[in-house]
């Protein structure tokens, strides 16, 4: 994939409407700058209201996706503002706690399973909802992991929580396909964010994996928000593009394709 250097508002895309959770920060402001500077308008939430993008049309709240009621009614006051909603994505997620299971606060691993299973799940069912009541399609994008299939010391629930959100993409994309929902676990690939940081600031006895971050780091090896933007509007969102599940298949599972070299 070549990513455009100068994206602009496309026919595609001008006037479609994207929900992103978790879009303070990180990947998910990334998404929202690059889907606004692509012609969408926006649906942006996160504990802490997000930024706007400059120049776009943009319903932006404080929203706690482990709260489904919250997740309803913002879903509801972007259907409100815009009148439907083309593109869901669950992007809202946390790492820790991380260390050997055995050691960990069981409040912290409710709270990971919280915001990362159950907050991709409640997003999931209020999108799904929409899309039976309105005609066409709908794209449902839940961010996964690598560690959802590969396990790491240290990422006890991490890896449950991704693995988790690969299952339940698949079920209700089996579920709700013949309403129009399209669904798609995504893996980003390595994104330098505060999720990023908090790995690399982790001591090697609670993640004996952390010095392959360390040298992803030193030698510039990340992708971007904006190559993941815009791999999720062509493998997700455009008909001439977007990916198509396997026979029998609920979902399309796939990774960001690395743009560069990884050490
Ligand atoms: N970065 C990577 O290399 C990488 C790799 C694989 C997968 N991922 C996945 O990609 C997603 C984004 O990761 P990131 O690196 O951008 O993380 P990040 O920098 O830590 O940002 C996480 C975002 O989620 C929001 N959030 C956290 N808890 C929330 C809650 N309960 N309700 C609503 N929003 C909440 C945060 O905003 P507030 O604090 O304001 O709520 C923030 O906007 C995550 O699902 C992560 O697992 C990332």
């Amino acid at each position: 994939m070549t990513l455009p250097s100068n994206p602009t508002p496309d026919a595609r895309h001008s006037g479609l409407v994207a929900v992103v959770t978790g879009a303070s920060r990180g990947i998910g402001a990334g998404l929202a700058t690059h889907f606004a500077s692509r012609g969408f308008r926006l649906g942006l939430c996160a504990r802490s209201v997000p930024e706007v993008p400059v120049g776009a049309d943009v319903v932006a709240e404080a929203v706690d996706v482990t709260d489904p009621v919250a997740i309803d009614s913002f879903a509801a006051a972007v259907v409100a503002r815009f009148g439907r909603i083309d593109l869901w994505v669950n992007n809202a997620g946390l790492l820790e706690p991380i260390g050997p299971l055995a050691d960990a606060d069981p409040t912290d691993l409710q709270r990971h399973v919280a915001v990362n299973v159950l907050g991709v799940v409640h997003g999931s069912a209020t999108f799904a909802r929409h899309v039976r009541s309105r005609p066409g399609v709908g794209s449902l994008v839940n961010m996964s992991s690598g560690a959802a299939t590969s396990a790491s010391r240290g990422w006890a629930v991490y890896c449950a929580s991704k693995a988790a959100v690969e299952m339940a993409t698949e079920v209700i994309g089996l579920e709700e396909r013949d309403a129009g929902l399209l669904a798609f676990a995504v893996t980003p690939g390595v994104v330098d964010t505060d999720m990023q940081a908090l790995i690399r600031a982790t001591p090697v006895e609670s993640f004996p994996d952390v010095a392959r971050f360390h040298r992803i780091h030193e030698a510039g090896a990340f992708a971007t928000a904006d190559w993941v933007a815009h791999s999720i509007l062509e493998c997700c969102v455009d008909p001439l593009s977007r990916l198509e599940p396997e026979d029998g298949r609920g979902a399309v599972h796939f990774r960001v394709p690395d743009p560069v070299a990884r050490p």
